[in-house]
């Protein structure tokens, strides 16, 4: 894995950003909703998040809490630009006219008059490059202040890279250290085109907290597992997304500013890769 283009500074909070095309910051840490209840479990997981300093939120139409989001950011009183928002269009929605359809249902939702980041949800074949002339629209009339895509594994970037009139800010796909290797090329294509990669289920959806080198790097600096995951992503220059509904657990994932892993810890967490995948497998989508 070539690591010619991280930046190697270490961000110094939840806050804190990087860069993505158009003079738009990202703030280095997001909390993912991904199946966080409808209702008062979001909200709440929303605000809890906003008081300990995360500035970004991840969702989807797909995971149908918008509109929770929504109210957790009001309930936090925040200025709107001092939060980042990110949701997608989902498989069923893609298309032009039905991609801006399902945007406004978003932002109607969200309570918002713009969104941050619009994501294309998945690759769905033969139509992709139809929603993404959509996204472009909803970047040039200002709804959208980045557009980028998620699950877009090499064959699907080459392709959009081919086609876009605006090329994604973001990629946003699974990754942490049991899949790092095995998605190198997507990473490489990704960062030579200027296209940040967010990975999602930093925590791997909990399975592997309990795996005894990830235990022993977190014992060697009192921390849990999952913040030393996300700790290694942010010193991969990636921006992390971890879910959780519990404060207790939201403020600890966002405690990993005060450590560092040392090179020789970061090398054996890349070694981990066993081409894990939690979900859906985006590699074997045409
Ligand atoms: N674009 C896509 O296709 C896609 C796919 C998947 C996910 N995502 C995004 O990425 C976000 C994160 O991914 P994810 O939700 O799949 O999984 P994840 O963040 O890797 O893991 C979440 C799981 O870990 C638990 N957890 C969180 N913090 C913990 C801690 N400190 N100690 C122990 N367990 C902890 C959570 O439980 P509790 O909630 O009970 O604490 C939950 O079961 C999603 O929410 C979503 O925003 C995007």
């Amino acid at each position: 894995m070539s690591t010619s283009t991280e930046r190697h500074r270490a961000p110094t909070g939840p806050a804190d950003t990087l860069p993505l095309r158009g003079g738009v910051q990202i703030p280095v840490l997001g909390l993912g909703v991904f199946r966080s209840p409808a209702g008062r479990a979001t909200r709440q997981a929303v605000t809890a998040a906003l008081d300990v300093g995360y500035r970004h939120i991840d969702t989807a139409a797909v995971y149908g809490n918008e509109a929770d989001v929504g109210h957790g950011l009001r309930d936090n009183g925040l200025d709107r630009d001092q939060v980042f928002i990110t949701t997608k269009v989902w498989n069923a929605d893609h298309g032009y006219q039905s991609t801006l359809d399902a945007f406004e249902r978003s932002r109607r939702l969200l309570g918002v008059d713009h969104v941050d980041l619009y994501l294309i949800h998945w690759p769905v074949p033969g139509i992709r490059l139809e929603t993404w002339r959509a996204m472009e629209h909803l970047l040039e009339t200002g709804k959208a202040r980045a557009i980028g895509v998620s699950n877009y594994m090499v064959h699907h970037l080459e392709e959009l890279l081919d086609h876009a009139q605006h090329l994604p800010s973001v990629n946003q796909i699974e990754l942490s250290p049991y899949n790092y290797g095995s998605r190198a090329d997507v990473i490489d294509l990704s960062r030579k085109n200027g296209i940040q990669v967010e990975p999602y289920s930093p925590l791997t959806k909990g399975r592997k907290l309990d795996d005894p080198p990830l235990v022993r790097t977190a014992a060697a600096h009192q921390r849990s597992t999952a913040q030393v995951l996300i700790r290694w992503a942010l010193q991969h220059d990636l921006v992390a997304l971890p879910k959780s509904t519990h404060a207790d657990r939201i403020a600890g994932n966002a405690d990993v500013f005060d450590f560092t892993l040392t090179d020789t810890e970061m090398e054996t967490l890349d070694a981990l890769d066993e081409n894990l995948v939690t979900g859906w497998d985006p590699t074997t989508t045409p």
